[in-house]
């Protein structure tokens, strides 16, 4: 019994190896759109089902590079069986005699494995906590953070596939007409601005008593526009809006708690001819220059570490606000800056694509550079303090396939074009 368990174990390895040796296919918010208005189930599941396990496969090789102690830990041991699990239920769509029962049921399996992954971040989180206690010492090495981004950008990249799948094929399609999928050609930018802004001034004034008020300004409205538009996916940008709020926040009342007046927090929305940048202003006292290069460390917090048993969702704490948000922006080619003057306040800045064939996916591939990668992490701890491992080369290496899947005839079988999938 042990030794088949293991055969179909190795059985399962293999193949998760040949899989992350195929290119993945990088699409741009102008294909995802395109293809959202004029594709049919059959071809999305025909691009997916090989897409998925291509993804699932690039990281779940990584995870292998991670530091024995922490993936011994009984939570990371739980996310890499969810790997293992949605991986193997995709193998049953490998088969290219399928039917229409086949197309139906892939649809609910995305919608099965997207629950199951639901808890990911928090469940890794836990396994660096784990890790934290069993070794009395806390430091997110350069390896973990460099692991930690790449993993949590792959999963950004996995879900939007099923999710946008799930909302143009599955049985509770957007209720809005304004969405394709998970997208909004004509996002209203300032909507989901005040949306956060509502969000994280109801979670402040329940912390504090109180909280700022919040002044947008917006420059560059087209012609024939009442307000700045661009296409992007409302989620994301609600989930850095409100990270980005919330801290600003925070910072403003804990400086001036003493203070009759709270100082606004001020916003300006700009969208230029490559880049749309929010920029929010806060008095907050800032953040010295030496601390910066934290800020984007997973864990990095200088808030009390949240009670679990409270209830109410904490307004800080966690540490993964600012370098989750920052692989939202770098996703579609974005990315977020903070520039400060302690004593003051900070400027934190988004920066979004203007044009919608500029939004390309970002997304981490696995190959023998990266295996490298992370043994040179290893021999460099010494020197990594001057190293950016988190931010913008964690990417190096990375050969980006400009096959353009969804824009193909459905005619072939297997769906991916295959020319992108064989190295
Ligand atoms: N606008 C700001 N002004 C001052 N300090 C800031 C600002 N934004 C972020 N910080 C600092 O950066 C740290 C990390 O922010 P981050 O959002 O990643 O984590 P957090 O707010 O502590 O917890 P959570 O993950 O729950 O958001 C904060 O604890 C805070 O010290
Ligand atoms: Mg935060």
């Amino acid at each position: 019994m042990a030794r088949a368990a293991r055969a179909i174990t190795k059985d399962i390895q293999s193949y998760i190896k040949k899989y992350s040796r195929y290119h993945q296919s990088v699409l741009s918010i102008e294909q995802f759109t395109h293809f959202g208005k004029t594709a049919s189930v059959k071809e999305s599941f025909s691009f997916l089902r090989f897409e998925v396990p291509i993804r699932l496969a690039h990281i779940m090789q990584e995870i292998n590079h991670l530091p024995k102690v922490l993936l011994q830990t009984p939570s990371v041991e739980l996310v890499k069986s969810w790997y293992v699990q949605s991986f193997v239920d995709l193998m049953d769509f490998l088969n290219d005699d399928f039917s229409e029962d086949d197309i139906e049921r892939f649809t609910d399996t995305l919608y099965t494995i997207k629950q199951r992954h639901d808890k990911t971040v928090e469940t890794m989180a836990q396994g660096v906590i784990e890790l934290k206690s069993a070794q009395n010492k806390f430091i997110i090495d350069p390896k973990m953070q460099y692991f930690l981004d790449r993993f949590y950008m792959n999963r950004i990249g996995i879900r939007l596939l099923m999710t946008n799948h799930i909302a143009l094929f599955g049985k509770h399609p957007p209720s809005s007409g304004k969405f394709i999928g998970v997208f909004e050609p004509n996002c209203r930018i300032k909507k989901v601005l005040e949306d956060a802004v509502a969000g994280a001034s109801d979670l402040c004034a329940r912390t504090y008593f109180d909280s700022p008020m919040v002044k947008i300004n917006e420059h560059g409205v087209r012609e024939g526009e009442d307000e700045v538009i661009a296409a992007y996916v409302p989620s994301h940008l609600h989930f850095m809006l409100f990270e980005l709020l919330k801290n600003a926040m925070r910072a403003t009342v804990e400086k001036h708690e003493a203070k009759d007046e709270i100082p606004d927090i001020n916003i300006d929305i700009v969208k230029g001819n490559e880049d749309l940048t929010i920029r929010i202003s806060d008095l907050g006292g800032g953040i010295c220059r030496n601390k910066i290069k934290d800020l984007f460390t997973y864990h990095y917090s200088t808030a009390p570490e949240p009670d679990q048993l409270e209830g109410m969702a904490p307004l800080a704490g966690y540490g993964y606000g600012l370098p989750l948000s920052k692989l939202y922006a770098k996703y579609f080619g974005g990315d977020i800056h903070i520039s400060s003057l302690e004593g003051l306040g900070s400027d934190t800045f988004v920066y979004l694509k203007a044009l919608s064939q500029d939004a390309q996916e970002v997304i981490p591939m696995y190959n023998s550079l990266v295996a490298k990668e992370y043994e040179e992490i290893d021999q460099e701890t010494v020197r990594s303090s001057q190293r950016e491992w988190s931010c913008d080369s964690f990417y190096d290496g990375q050969i980006r396939s400009y096959s353009k899947p969804f824009l193909r005839s459905s005619g072939k079988k297997n769906g991916n074009g295959g020319g992108s999938r064989g190295k």
